[in-house]
């Protein structure tokens, strides 16, 4: 290991924190500069930058993520309930030594979020809940691997859809790749938002604000925020070992929800459907890799 070449282990660290260098970024396994810029994260932002071991352990996560969400994809078809995948989520994540995010957190009574037409998130799984021809699903799962968090979700349709579901589908998901694009050090949070803003709204779909996607790692929700909507330009500058969801939710009506009265789901205030398409990132080097992986 000659990542700091000519320190030794006790000399004061190169980054400037008054440390022996074995107390501080040798054993952090950080280069200094790194060390120096993870600090200035969290101390100005409550922002945790990841190093290569917890981006190895969140490469591990979001595959068990994707896999789960295709388990789930798999399955659907017009008859099953809502509540069957939620079994088959909650299953799948505890055989492979993982645990359901959702189940419990601030309530949450369920393993999954099923999110059915103009259920824009959140929706709570239930075996009165019969899926049917037509309808469009949005799967959401979260599950933490040997403590750390990885959230992906897809909208599936179920059987036959309308032209008009199946485009508002093919908008959010392009929508989540233009996203893509602009996720590297250098651009800024609010880059995200104003590509999927100028996106969806060009297409005819309006953007909810409510919901936003986050950072994220040994917990569910950390900082940043990250609007899917906003001006280019703006907010906090994107570094190498930020690790967050972009998550655009988009509706064919008003961009405008309400929770029911679970005090979990959310719906378009319109009634109109609503289409969503999560993964979570990583910034790196020159740019990005998904921890979430499934193509856009
Ligand atoms: N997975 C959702 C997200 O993308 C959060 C669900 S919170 C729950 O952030 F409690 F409803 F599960
Ligand atoms: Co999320
Ligand atoms: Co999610």
């Amino acid at each position: 290991m000659t990542l700091y070449e000519g320190v030794g282990r006790n000399d004061s660290c190169p980054c400037g924190s008054g440390l022996k260098f074995k107390k501080c970024c040798m054993h952090k396994n950080l280069a200094p500069s790194e060390r120096r810029l993870s600090d200035e994260y969290l101390r100005r932002y409550q922002i945790y930058l990841k190093t290569p071991q917890d981006i190895a352990a969140m490469r591990v996560a979001g595959k068990l993520v994707v896999d789960t969400l295709f388990k789930a994809r798999d399955m659907i078809k017009p008859g099953i309930t809502t509540e069957d995948i939620n079994k088959v989520v909650h299953e799948y994540t505890l055989q492979n030594g993982a645990i359901p995010a959702p189940l419990n957190y601030n309530g949450f009574p369920k393993s999954v979020c099923t999110s059915v037409n103009d259920v824009i998130c959140h929706g709570i799984p239930s075996s009165e809940q019969i899926l049917k021809d037509g309808d469009i699903i949005n799967v959401d799962v979260t599950s933490i691997l040997n403590g750390y968090y990885a959230d992906a979700n897809m909208t599936f349709p179920v059987g036959d859809c309308s032209p008009e579901a199946l485009r508002l589908m093919e908008v959010a998901r392009n929508s989540l790749k233009k996203a893509c694009a602009v996720l590297k050090p250098g651009n800024r949070i609010g880059d995200i938002g104003a590509v999927i803003q100028d996106y969806a709204e060009g297409e005819g779909c309006s953007v909810v604000r409510e919901y936003v996607g986050h950072g994220i790692g040994k917990n569910f929700h950390e900082s940043p925020n990250v609007p899917h909507y906003g001006k280019k330009g703006t907010g906090i500058k994107l570094v190498p070992g930020m690790v967050f969801t972009v998550e655009p939710m988009l509706n064919l009506g008003l961009p405008h929800s309400r929770v029911l009265d679970d005090d979990w789901t959310a719906v378009t205030v319109d009634g109109s459907l609503s289409a969503q398409y999560e993964q979570t990132f990583v910034i790196t080097e020159s740019g990005y890799e998904s921890l979430t992986p499934y193509e856009l």
